[in-house]
């Protein structure tokens, strides 16, 4: 089982769209996979219809029983793809963790749960974008990390300042005592006017003080309407937009080269071969 968790200290950048659209493009592959809500604001527990009327109880159980059980988990409407909800409107949840010493280990224990253990391949853990017990403990869940940035120089400064704090604040030997997975920055909302390839090399050139910690994919997630227009109506991005005119590739290439660029044993499996597998099943 791989564990991934979105994270970025700034808001906007794409996180949700982007642990949505993984997860459920992973799903089509044939992972069965587990996306996680830790953001207060409970946008990726809207990101697609649930295949119940009511969600089942959600990360709140998770953090405070210390543990993922059955009546944690809501499958959504689409086939490999469930979710721990969030169901924290009043944002307790974070306050509670602050008053536990073990506050940054919670969640990463909770999942190893036998019931994530046996039944998923893969979980997907959306943050809010800000700094908080409830973002450290996500981010201490992941053996990677991913970070969407969006390529201004602004957005590339305020990357590198928060992911220097985060990465600092979170080392080793700190007081929450476990080990941060490797970053993996994506290049997000690339439009044609700004070059990728300057942005990234500069903050590749940043991150020689990150100690190789941080590393820039290869992937770049174009601008393209595509992907607000999926979120509207609920369907992951790769089905919405296999096949695309012009130079932009299309959301359904984009998410294949990002999920076989993270997971590279998934290299050349395509989400289109397990539908037919399923419609000839
Ligand atoms: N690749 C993209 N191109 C254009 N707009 C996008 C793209 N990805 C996400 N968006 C839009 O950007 C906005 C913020 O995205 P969201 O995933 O909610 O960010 P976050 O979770 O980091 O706050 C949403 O309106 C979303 O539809
Ligand atoms: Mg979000």
């Amino acid at each position: 089982m791989i564990k991934f968790t979105v994270t970025s200290t700034k808001g906007g950048v794409g996180k949700t769209t982007l642990t949505a659209n993984l997860g459920a493009l992973l799903a089509d592959m044939g992972l069965r996979v587990l996306l996680i809500d830790a953001d207060v604001q409970p946008s990726l527990s809207k990101y697609f219809p649930l295949a119940a009327s009511r969600p089942a109880a959600g990360l709140t159980e998770v953090i405070v029983r210390g543990e993922v059980t059955e009546a944690c988990i809501t499958a959504t409407m689409y086939q490999n793809l469930d979710i721990v909800v969030s169901d924290d409107p009043e944002g307790n949840l974070p306050h509670w963790l602050l008053n536990r010493i073990d506050r940054g280990f919670r969640l990463r224990f909770a999942l190893q749960s036998p019931v994530v253990l046996d039944a998923y391949d893969c979980v997907l853990i959306d943050t809010q974008g800000a700094i908080g017990p409830l973002q450290d403990a996500a981010v201490l869940a992941a053996d990677i990390l991913i970070s969407p940035i969006t390529p201004e120089m602004l957005s590339a400064r305020e990357f590198k300042d928060g992911t220097m704090e985060l990465l600092d604040r979170l080392e080793p030997g700190s007081a929450l005592g476990a080990t941060l997975g490797p970053m993996k920055a994506v290049i997000y909302r690339q439009d044609r006017t700004t070059d990728a390839r300057i942005i990234a090399s500069g903050i590749r050139d940043d991150f020689i003080k990150f100690k190789g910690r941080v590393s820039v994919l290869d992937t770049v997630v174009p601008h393209a309407k595509a992907y607000k227009e999926a979120a509207t109506l609920r369907i992951p991005v790769h089905r919405h937009e296999r096949k695309r005119e012009g130079v932009t590739p299309s959301a359904s290439t984009v998410m294949h080269q990002l999920a076989w660029e993270l997971i590279p044993s998934l290299q050349g499996v395509l989400a289109d071969s397990m539908y037919n597998r399923q419609r000839i099943a």
